[in-house]
């Protein structure tokens, strides 16, 4: 007989990974992930995982029937649970008070709503989405509401785990944060939930506080990672102008303890669902409180992100004689980051837009991305549809292998840091293009002398630019 039953309503990119790795570690809690997306869950049971990341297949196949479990029967699984994870989707609002800024949490006030409908024993629930500060608040109240005179505990523990690096990020966590009331109720919560993570996590490792304080550092955690990037890229422009190299000005100051090595690699700017997400939600925190000053100095790094991307498309334009209509560009990666199939924000499908806005025709090969989630990632991130572009099925082939993509190119853009894309034979692949042959490298991977010597024209951020 399982000793704990946990359910986590959510089966995502979070609440999938996280729950499997507590089910690996803790073989005595019986762990069952829910959603109300009946497919989500029909994949999470077949061989074929919705989400594509490294070692989590072997993850879920070593405990799913044992004692870990995906259900579509919510409300059975919830009344059973002792401890209860929501890990929703939290987007950014897109009408009403706050749009385009706050964070929507209504689909956790929902999942505390349902919690407080079916539960029929006391609870600890657990905030895993990342939500605005104070919502613990707001779920806690909904949660009081119950007529059957139940005690629930609301805890926040935010998750901190990188798309591509989950499972590393979730068996090895650099810390876990757990927030809880400070009453002799909300510690005990706190401590069943350490006895969790205890099973796998040094003691030293696991951080709690008080619940705002947890709410709010993986806002300001996100914040602060962003920061980095978008410091780092408003250098890359400035190295471009001046004949400084962006890699060995991150050596250079990465090398001081203070500053620390990781997080300044200059890209084409940063994606993911996390960071644009975030970063505006504190902005419009900082807002609401009456912190103008705050708020803008936080918004400056989403322009700074903003920037990035479109500097990046109008050099390319600028390079190649300034005209893109008609030439064939080869997209070499689609994902927000390598080793991810999520495309959420990614800052490729800014440059697609910005490309097909010049009429350039786009081949794009994604290892991890299939075309219907490009297609749809142009429809709901970019409003770029069948409707607003009418050709866009024409102006879009997705290719199977960088070869297919590249054949008769004018130029080649490396927009995701795919490992594949460091060894392709690019005498190969020069040999196929439109001359001169252009190579765009929004990654900074591709050896570029050795590319030069074939005979390309290459150009890579924050590296100095030919002809000055
Ligand atoms: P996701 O969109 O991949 O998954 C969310 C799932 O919740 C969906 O499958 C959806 O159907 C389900 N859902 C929504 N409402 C529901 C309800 N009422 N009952 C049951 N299921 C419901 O989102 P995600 O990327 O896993 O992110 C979840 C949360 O974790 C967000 O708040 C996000 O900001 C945060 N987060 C994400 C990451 C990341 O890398 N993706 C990392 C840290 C934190
Ligand atoms: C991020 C946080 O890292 C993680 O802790 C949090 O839980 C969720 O948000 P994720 O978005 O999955 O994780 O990936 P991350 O590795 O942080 O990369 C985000 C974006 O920044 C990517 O587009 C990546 O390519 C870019 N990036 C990252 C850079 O451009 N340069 C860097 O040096 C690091």
């Amino acid at each position: 007989m399982a000793s704990l039953k946990i359910c986590c309503m959510g089966a995502g990119y979070v609440g999938g990974p996280t729950m499997a790795v507590i089910a690996a570690n803790c073989p005595e809690i019986r762990v069952t992930v829910v959603d109300l997306n009946a497919a989500q869950i029909a994949a999470w049971n077949s061989s074929n995982l919705p989400i594509y990341e490294p070692g989590l297949q072997a993850v879920v196949e070593s405990c799913r029937g044992k004692n870990l479990f995906f259900s579509t029967d919510i409300e059975k699984e919830i009344e059973e649970a002792d401890i209860v994870f929501i890990s929703v989707n939290t987007p950014t609002k897109t009408q009403g008070i706050g749009a385009g800024r706050a964070a929507n949490i209504k689909n956790c006030e929902l999942c505390a709503r349902t919690i407080a409908k079916v539960s029929t024993s006391n609870k600890i629930v657990v905030e895993k989405s990342t939500v605005p500060v104070r919502t613990a608040d707001a779920v806690r109240r909904v949660l009081a509401c119950n007529d059957k005179g139940l005690t629930f505990q609301v805890l926040s523990n935010p998750e901190f785990l990188a798309e591509g690096t989950a499972i590393d990020d979730l068996q090895k966590p650099s810390r876990v944060l757990i927030g809880g009331e400070e009453t002799p109720g909300g510690q005990e919560a706190i401590q069943k939930l350490v006895s969790v993570y205890a099973n796998w996590v040094p003691a030293a490792q696991i951080i709690t506080t008080n619940l705002w304080s947890s709410e709010l550092s993986k806002l300001v955690a996100n914040a602060f990672l962003a920061q980095r990037v978008s410091s780092i890229n408003s250098i890359s422009a400035l190295c471009e102008s001046t004949g400084a190299d962006v890699s060995e000005i991150s050596r250079a100051i990465g090398s001081d303890p203070r500053i620390g090595p990781k997080f300044l690699q200059s890209s084409v700017g940063f994606g993911g669902s996390c960071f644009q997400k975030d970063i505006l939600n504190l902005v419009y925190l900082c807002e609401s409180y009456g912190l103008s000053e705050c708020a803008e100095y936080w918004h400056q790094v989403i322009k700074m992100n903003e920037y990035q991307k479109s500097r990046f498309t109008k050099k390319m334009v600028e390079r190649m004689f300034n005209t893109a209509t008609g030439k064939k560009i080869a997209v070499l990666g689609f994902a927000f980051k390598k080793d991810t199939g999520d495309t959420r924000e990614t800052a490729s499908a800014f440059v697609c837009r910005d490309l097909l806005a010049e009429r350039a025709k786009i081949h794009v090969y994604d290892p991890q991305v299939k075309r219907e989630q490009m297609m749809l990632e142009f429809d709901y991130t970019l409003n770029v549809n069948t409707t607003t572009e009418p050709d866009l099925e024409k102006l879009i082939t997705t290719s199977s292998s960088a070869y297919d993509a590249c054949d008769g190119a004018h130029a080649i853009a490396v927009l995701t840091e795919w490992d594949e894309f460091k060894t392709l034979d690019y005498q190969r692949i020069y040999e196929k293009m439109s001359k001169p042959a252009f190579i765009f490298d929004g990654r900074n991977i591709v050896d570029q002398a050795a590319l030069r010597k074939i005979g390309f024209e290459v150009y890579a951020i924050g590296k100095p630019w030919p002809h000055m």
